[in-house]
């Protein structure tokens, strides 16, 4: 298996496996990775989903260069959109997905961490897309995603040059949330995906549905759009359970209805 998950509660670890090849994503893993992400979106029961790699050295070094090698333009389309496709599932599954960036997230690695909606990284993590090296450009979403994110100048920087950048460097442009030692780094994302899990689902996905137009709109729709999903918020019980429950001085006890 080259994609595993694995549950605890409410929150799935899904897993890079593919070792020998720093995680390198073929056309086999990226199918594999997209009906995991189907299935993981389709499930009420996850709340909050971790991205990792399997071992310390590698997040993803990107997609498969060996395999990408033999491609003419009708497959590197497919390829581009299987990619795109990934990130899409991510991007817009209805729980929060966080990366716990364990090693190199290079190319496509670091694409599939940008379609997360949270990112932290170990020390010895690095980033960077350097598909300009292999004469390509970035095509699983680094050219539309990394400058909405860290914003143009920085981004462009970074694509046009291929230069891998370390973790504190990440962290200081805001590519990162967070940084940890290598030992540390699945439990904090845990805990934050533990967090996350507490909140009342209902608002958490409302809130990262709203959080997603950002990039699709100008700011009047935008906040039309903030207004209602808020709106619909006070239709769930979660939301009378929340606010009893801050009056009361209690913990709220979220059901998801
Ligand atoms: C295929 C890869 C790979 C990749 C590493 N490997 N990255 N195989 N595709 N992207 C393989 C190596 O060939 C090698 O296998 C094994 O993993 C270990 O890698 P080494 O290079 O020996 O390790 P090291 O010297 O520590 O260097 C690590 C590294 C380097 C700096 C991360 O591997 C590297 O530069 N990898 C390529 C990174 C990259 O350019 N990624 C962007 C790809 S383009 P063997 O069997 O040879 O020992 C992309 C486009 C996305 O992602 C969009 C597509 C539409």
């Amino acid at each position: 298996m080259t994609v595993t998950t694995d549950r605890d509660g409410a929150i799935a670890t899904v897993t890079l496996r593919r070792p020998e090849a720093l995680n390198a994503l073929n056309g086999n893993q990226l199918n594999a990775l997209l009906a995991v992400a189907t299935t993981l979106s389709a499930d009420v029961s996850v709340r909050a989903v971790i991205l990792t790699g399997e071992g310390q050295r590698a997040f993803a070094a990107g997609a498969d260069i060996k395999e990408m090698a033999e491609m003419d333009p009708v497959q590197a389309l497919a390829f581009t959109r299987l990619g795109h496709a990934v990130a899409s599932a991510i991007s817009g599954a209805p729980q929060p997905w966080i990366a716990a960036v364990n090693g190199v997230a290079l190319g496509g690695g670091c694409e599939l961490a940008l379609a997360c909606d949270i990112r932290v990284a170990s020390q010895n993590a690095a980033f960077g897309q350097p598909e300009v090296m292999l004469g390509v450009i970035p095509g699983w979403g680094g050219t539309q995603r990394l400058p909405r994110l860290i914003g143009a100048g920085v981004a462009s920087e970074l694509i046009l040059t291929g230069r891998r950048i370390g973790a504190d460097e990440a962290l200081r442009i805001g590519l990162v949330s967070a940084v940890y030692p290598s030992e540390e780094l699945l439990g904090q994302a845990t805990a934050i995906a533990r967090t996350i899990a507490s909140n009342a689902p209902g608002a958490v996905q409302a809130a990262k549905r709203a959080m997603a137009v950002v990039h699709d709109t100008d700011m009047a729709a935008g906040l039309a759009f903030e207004a209602q999903a808020f709106a619909l918020s006070f239709a769930t019980a979660d939301q009378k359970e929340g606010m009893a429950a801050f009056i009361a001085k209690r913990a709220p006890n979220f059901t998801g209805s």
